[in-house]
């Protein structure tokens, strides 16, 4: 039996993004027949790094990111790009999310290994859309936000789980219709229905952040809202915007009052 963790460790340290994506789709197929395992005697987690990625796109700060339209060639290839970022950053953080936090349930690493491989697919999609439209990953700056959440939360799986899937992934429920729309009115239906199948499968990934999330809030005793708000209040003030998608979110295990904690950290924000 092969050891989970050394596999996602693997897929972490790729630096080349067909063998991130290749090595990512392999290991999951492997877990998914039931090839590896997180062996019971596995040591502590390294200290987070910086995971291996290609030497572009350059990070940059997000203030120096410019704002193109979408209305150009070069503006639609550009979003495209900072979509597909998102997706290769977020198997990094899905594999991060296996292998830094020990003695979880089965079901947690099945939940985020197959996110991982979720992520690689939607990847390869945004990437052959990138490359219809004359370009590749790579080609536009990005900026490194979500392994800076990462990195912020390595230290507890509570507060990882509180704050990349349900803030940062569950971004994307928020933002991903509206552009939808917009690329539907200028038709370009090849992208928009790729962004379709991401925002499905993506609720899917935000209802794995909400459910792990409450696992470790029963654990420890704490009651979530509460806690979910001061986490909010710790650390996602620059990150929090409204308007949310409230059933997209609902559906992705948001309580009510969960959604109003949201809205309050978005209004002091
Ligand atoms: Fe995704
Ligand atoms: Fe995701």
């Amino acid at each position: 039996m092969r050891s989970l963790l050394d596999a996602a460790r693997e897929c972490l340290d790729a630096t080349g993004i067909d063998a991130k994506i290749a090595l990512t789709q392999r290991h999951a197929a492997a877990f998914l027949r039931g090839e590896s395992a997180v062996p019971a005697d596995a040591p502590p987690a390294d200290p987070i790094g910086m995971p291996g990625r290609p030497s572009r796109p350059a990070l940059v700060h997000p203030r120096h990111l410019p704002r193109r339209g979408f209305g150009s060639s070069e503006g639609r290839a550009a979003f495209v790009h900072s979509i597909a970022h998102i997706e290769f950053n977020a198997v990094d953080l899905a594999w991060d999310a296996v292998y830094r936090f020990r003695g979880m349930p089965g079901e947690y690493y099945a939940d985020w290994v197959r996110i991982a491989d979720d992520e690689a697919r939607h990847f390869t999609l945004l990437r052959g859309r990138l490359q219809a439209l004359g370009h590749d990953y790579g080609d536009f700056d990005a900026h490194n936000g979500l392994w800076e959440m990462c990195e912020k939360t390595a230290h507890d799986g509570l507060d990882r789980m509180a704050l990349v899937p349900r803030v940062l992934e569950a971004r994307g429920l928020d933002v991903t219709p509206g552009m939808i729309s917009r690329l539907r009115a200028l038709g370009d239906d090849d992208t928009a229905g790729i962004l379709e199948v991401i925002l499905r499968e993506e609720v899917a990934h935000v209802a794995a952040g909400s459910r792990w999330f409450r696992w470790h809030c029963e654990r420890r005793g704490i009651d979530p809202v509460t806690k979910f708000r001061a986490l909010l209040a710790e650390y996602a003030r620059a990150v929090l915007h409204g308007p949310f998608n409230i059933e997209a979110r609902a559906a992705a295990g948001f309580s009510d009052d969960e959604l109003a904690a949201l809205m309050d950290a978005a209004a002091a924000a």
